[in-house]
């Protein structure tokens, strides 16, 4: 077997993100989570929830992504703002999507759909559509949809999933159905700001943070399986999984830069994995990493139109605790502001700043403070404030 440049190319240069991570690994207590609520749905009406809640790029569109490739017999609809406007609308949606899945329940999801569908209408069935009900038992039928980016969810599907959250997904007959909803940090919040769903997701909330650093060495190995670059395995492949692991400081987003950049120098010393120069791709890791950092920085506010000021307010936040209120917020980053803020000036707008680093996934509440999304952020930010990349 020869190194694999192809696969390495395909990694190295690949530009729209995949849904599914190509070396998944880890989200054990994720994983259980939805397994929990696929267990719960066989014996409830109303559809059982499930959110996960994280910064960009701590691995929630993989999560669905594995969650749908390994969860056998269940019909698994992605959804988004566009195919919710009522409730009919979703099942039109979720009616097409089983038309042109295979798996054992995606034609009894059809038939069982358009006839819900005819019954929202109030419209008698087609004898078609019985014949249909009645040769396809919905025994053993269950749906997972699947919400994305659902922070920004408008009132119309906000009105859904009260639907759903209240009844269910059919109406005298009922079949299980999770909701599996991914967003940023603030998603179970902007949810619950809904009337009638004050309750949504209730001990069925995961916030998604770092991987372990064994499961991105693990990630890292099948990939070096998989391009076979020259070099012992257990010599060199090895220290350069350890160094992705290092690089990634437990973000899915930072690991899979980490897994480019290793491609990247394999394939300048054509799969010579003996060959590279282990500062070179943590240098290409860093600078990766500062891309990233600086698009989720694009769409914060910052303090007087001053992006300094953003990056001292996210250098110092973790040196403090800052309770989780908003005021207690607006207070910290007065104080960083005014540091540097001339005195003779009036005091910029700080709210929109704070909108903006929790809308945007920069800062969220945990365990009763104010943390960035990405601990590492920190690190970067005081390195740019030090003229240090
Ligand atoms: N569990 C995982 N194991 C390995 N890599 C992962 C995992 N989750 C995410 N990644 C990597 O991180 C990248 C970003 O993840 P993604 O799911 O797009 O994040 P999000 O949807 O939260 O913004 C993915 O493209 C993938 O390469
Ligand atoms: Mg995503």
């Amino acid at each position: 077997m020869t190194f694999n440049a192809d696969l390495a190319h395909q990694i190295a240069h690949e530009d729209s993100p995949r849904d599914k991570a190509r070396y998944f690994e880890g989200r054990a207590h994720e994983i259980t989570q939805f397994h929990y609520g696929l267990a719960a749905s066989e014996d409830r009406d109303q559809a059982v929830f499930r959110i996960y809640q994280g910064a960009p790029g701590c691995g929630k569109t993989s999560l669905a992504a594995h969650l749908a490739e390994t969860t056998q017999d269940v019909v698994f609809v992605k959804l988004s703002d566009r195919h919710l406007t009522d409730f009919t609308a979703m099942m039109e949606r979720i009616k097409n999507a089983a038309a042109q899945q295979d798996g054992r329940y995606a034609v009894t999801a059809m038939h069982w759909t358009a006839a819900a569908i005819e019954r929202l209408a109030g419209r008698a069935l087609a004898e078609e559509l019985q014949r249909a009900a009645q040769d396809h038992s919905t025994d053993g039928l269950r749906f997972v949809l699947h919400i994305d980016e659902a922070h920004s969810l408008g009132g119309n599907a906000l009105d859904v999933l009260k639907e759903l959250h209240v009844g269910g997904l059919g109406e005298a007959d009922q079949v299980p159905c999770v909701v599996v909803l991914t967003g940023l940090g603030h998603t179970k919040e902007q949810i619950n700001r809904h009337p009638g769903l004050t309750r949504a997701g209730d001990s069925a909330t995961v916030n998604m943070t770092a991987m372990a650093e064994r499961e991105c060495v693990d990630s890292t190995w099948r990939m070096l399986a998989e391009l076979n670059p020259d070099g012992d395995p257990s010599q060199v492949w090895r220290p350069l999984a350890n160094l992705a692991a290092e690089a990634a400081f437990g973000w899915p987003r930072h690991l899979l830069s980490a897994q480019k950049a290793i491609c990247e120098t394999l394939l300048e010393a054509h799969g010579n994995a003996l060959a590279l120069d282990h500062n070179e791709i943590n240098a290409r890791c860093a600078e990766l990493r500062a891309e990233y950092y600086e698009e989720r920085m694009k769409d914060v506010v910052a303090p007087g139109g001053d992006s300094e000021l953003a990056k001292r307010i996210i250098a110092q936040l973790p040196k403090r605790a800052v309770r989780d209120s908003d005021w207690q917020l607006d207070e910290f980053c007065e104080r960083q502001v005014r540091r540097f803020w001339p005195s003779d000036r009036p005091l910029p707008d700080i709210e929109k700043t704070r909108e903006s680093l929790k809308g945007n996934g920069i800062v969220e509440r945990k365990d009763g403070v104010w943390a960035l999304s990405i601990p590492s952020m920190a690190n970067w930010a005081a390195q740019q404030l030090q003229g240090v990349r």
